[in-house]
């Protein structure tokens, strides 16, 4: 579980080289934006977005947003120059890099170590901006727990399903959906759970990609709720239209998040004193113990983290 970090249940893409959308991002209700020098910006474009993304940010308005910004990849000419630029530039009103198609722990560390530069350099505090790492291909996924350790900069660890499915040779070209002839299972499995078990093993956030058809709405809800089942702390939305239904499926329902706390309220009472020093208990029809707590924990930190309250309270039993 990790309780430390901030919610990132939409994580709202903004190509860079929009200042219309950029402007238009600071209203949505995401509790992430990225904005994007990668693949949604062109390459005769990337000059004007790492501006457009350096203005953006800041002029302010963004809320309680995390502001991450997504840079191109190491096999590029382009990643130096957008991290100097974008630091450099607006490094105070910054949370997060975006390394996108990680591959090895090391472009992990030349980040970091690059970061770290800039901030000693503009007199920065050194080690605030975070690092979020795109799993994007094989090699991604192998070197998944050492990219995880490669620094205490990393915050999320995100699943890139158009690359990954492209560099596998999947052989389907909607994102999200099963290919075509697999019909055994959910061709994503494997892949959600390594960055998951990442993730879990190594305090940081799991986040699933982007879904592709925006006119879709029951298929963002169908295939976002997959990743949310399994454990998955948000979602990339590429439109609008996403940003609630992302809010909604990675945050734990109303009932789901009373049960959790009653759960630990109750656990709380049987295992002291006054309610017979219990390790385990019945609550209703239900027994509970120390690992009930734990789970509850999880699922209560996620409704308290989206804004949840209470709607019932726990009454010890008459003695
Ligand atoms: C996101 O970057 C993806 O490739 O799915
Ligand atoms: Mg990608």
């Amino acid at each position: 579980m990790t309780e430390s970090l901030r919610p990132r249940r939409s994580c709202l893409a903004v190509p860079g080289s929009n200042p219309r959308f950029l402007e238009k991002a600071k209203s949505l209700p995401a509790d992430q934006v990225f904005l994007d020098i990668e693949d949604a910006v062109a390459p005769l474009a990337k000059p004007d977005a790492r501006k457009n993304i350096v203005a953006a940010l800041n002029e302010g308005g963004w809320g309680n947003k995390i502001r991450a910004v997504r840079v191109n990849d190491l096999t590029t000419s382009w990643t130096y120059r957008d991290v100097i630029e974008v630091v450099e530039g607006a490094g105070q009103n910054l949370d997060c890099i975006m390394l996108p198609k990680v591959q090895s722990a090391a472009q992990v560390e030349w980040l970091d170590m690059l970061l770290t530069q800039i901030e000693k350099t503009m007199g920065f505090e050194v080690g605030k901006i975070g690092i979020e790492a795109q799993i994007e291909n094989a090699q991604g996924l192998i070197a998944i727990d050492a990219i995880a350790k490669a620094s205490p900069r990393i915050e999320t660890l995100i699943f890139g399903p158009a690359d990954f499915m492209a560099s596998i040779n999947m052989k389907t070209l909607v994102v999200g959906e099963q290919p075509a002839g697999y019909d055994v299972g959910d061709a994503y499995h494997h892949i959600l759970m390594s960055i998951l078990m990442a993730a879990r093993a190594n305090n940081k956030q799991a986040i699933d990609g982007p879904y592709l058809q925006i006119r879709d709405l029951d298929g963002y809800r169908r295939v976002a709720g997959r990743s949310a089942a399994l454990g998955f702390d948000g979602k990339w939305v590429l439109h609008p239209g996403q940003v609630d239904i992302a809010n909604e499926v990675y945050a734990p329902s109303q009932e789901d998040y009373d049960h959790a706390e009653l759960i630990l309220d109750a656990y709380d009472y049987y295992t002291s004193e006054a309610g017979g020093k219990k390790g385990s208990a019945m609550l209703g029809d239900e027994m509970i113990d120390e690992a009930s707590r734990k789970m509850a924990l999880v699922i209560s930190a996620k409704g308290r983290a989206a804004g949840l309250t209470r709607t019932s309270v726990f009454t010890p039993p008459e003695a």
